[in-house]
């Protein structure tokens, strides 16, 4: 059994075990979350049914915050690789479980550790500010860690006189050049999801509802941020839906956070962002890896596991820390 689960998530990424199809998984997961004394800590992208059963649902920031208040001997996290290598960092004796390990990121992907090195070691004297959504490698050369909930924050509480490098996501680091108006030197990295919004497949969109308002993460690229009502986190994006008047709004980030927009304002409409493409909503291959069978094997054989080497952990968890003490200044 051991070798076969670790062949299948050689291969996989996942274990693949036969599941009974009568089982009711909803109520296993349930079992399996009070049996083990586990917590399911979910991102807004995932799949409406996974939201649906966690403890927990949040954007980066609330998510690693979560992670570090837990008292749960077992960590599920539906979510991306970086997500769940957060929580073990933050959790270096739990165990900490991702249901399946090729859920990857594009932008964590876009920047390698070796090369960041040498890129960093070409700016002596700038303190790096590095995305959450970057490996532990990429931490552990970090400064701060920042999501788009607190990067304003953080990047403002840095001395004025200091150089900052930022990485990797050119788009979130050219928006925050713009609001703080400090000069920063940014990696060349993006996220697939958020950059292939269509802006002339938007602009008919806005003709055909005038008034909705256009909502957007600030990973996608400058010019549809320009044109953007509003800009924001995904939980910031969540808040302004329920406090805004409006009824309408178009929505520029990836899909899964249409389920609770519309379950805490079901009077009102939202209309995911089309991409340029032929899909009419723009979903992240990543996130949608998981899936409620995913989560029960693995909640199930605690597989797979998320094993670091402790001096990754010690070195990449100074930044992270920094950047909850900031943010819990801040009232984040
Ligand atoms: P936030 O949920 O922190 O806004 O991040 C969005 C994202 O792309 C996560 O992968
Ligand atoms: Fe990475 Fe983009 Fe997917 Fe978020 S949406 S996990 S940044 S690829």
């Amino acid at each position: 059994m051991i070798n076969q689960a670790k062949q299948d998530i050689d291969k996989n990424g996942y274990l693949s075990i036969d599941i009974d199809p009568t089982l009711d998984i909803f109520a296993e997961i349930q079992r399996l979350k009070k049996e083990k004394n586990a917590i399911l800590l979910a991102h807004y992208y995932q799949d409406a049914d996974i939201q649906d059963i966690a403890d927990y649902i949040g954007d980066s920031l609330g998510l690693a915050q979560q992670a570090e208040k837990t008292t749960a001997d077992l960590i599920v996290f539906a979510g991306v690789h970086f997500m769940a290598e957060t929580a073990k960092i933050l959790n270096p004796h739990k165990k900490v479980v991702l249901p399946d390990m090729k859920a990857g990121c594009s932008l964590a992907d876009s920047c390698p550790a070796e090369e960041f090195s040498a890129f960093k070691a070409q700016h002596p004297n700038h303190v790096v500010v590095s995305y959450i959504n970057c490996t532990a490698d990429i931490k552990a050369l970090s400064d701060y860690i920042v999501t788009s909930s607190n990067a304003e924050v953080i990047v403002n509480s840095i001395p004025k006189e200091k150089g900052i490098i930022f990485a990797p996501d050119k788009n979130l680091g050219a928006y925050l050049v713009k609001k703080t108006g400090r000069d920063m030197i940014l990696w060349d990295g993006a996220c697939m999801v958020h950059e292939i919004f269509s802006l002339e497949k938007i602009a008919k969109l806005k003709l055909k509802h005038p008034e909705a308002l256009l909502i957007s993460h600030p990973e996608c690229e400058a010019p549809l941020l320009e044109i953007s009502d509003f800009i924001g986190s995904t939980t910031a994006l969540l808040k302004f839906t329920q406090q805004s008047t409006a009824k309408e709004f178009i929505v520029a980030t990836e899909t899964g956070i249409l389920h609770k927009m519309q379950l805490s304002s079901p009077e009102k409409t939202f209309i995911p962002a089309p991409p340029d493409n032929s899909c009419a909503c723009n979903d992240c291959p990543h996130m949608k890896r998981n899936t409620l069978e995913k989560i029960y094997l693995c909640m199930q054989y605690e597989q797979p596991e998320i094993l670091m080497d402790p001096l990754l952990i010690e070195k990449s968890r100074l930044p992270i820390d920094r950047m909850l003490e900031i943010s819990a200044k801040a009232g984040l």
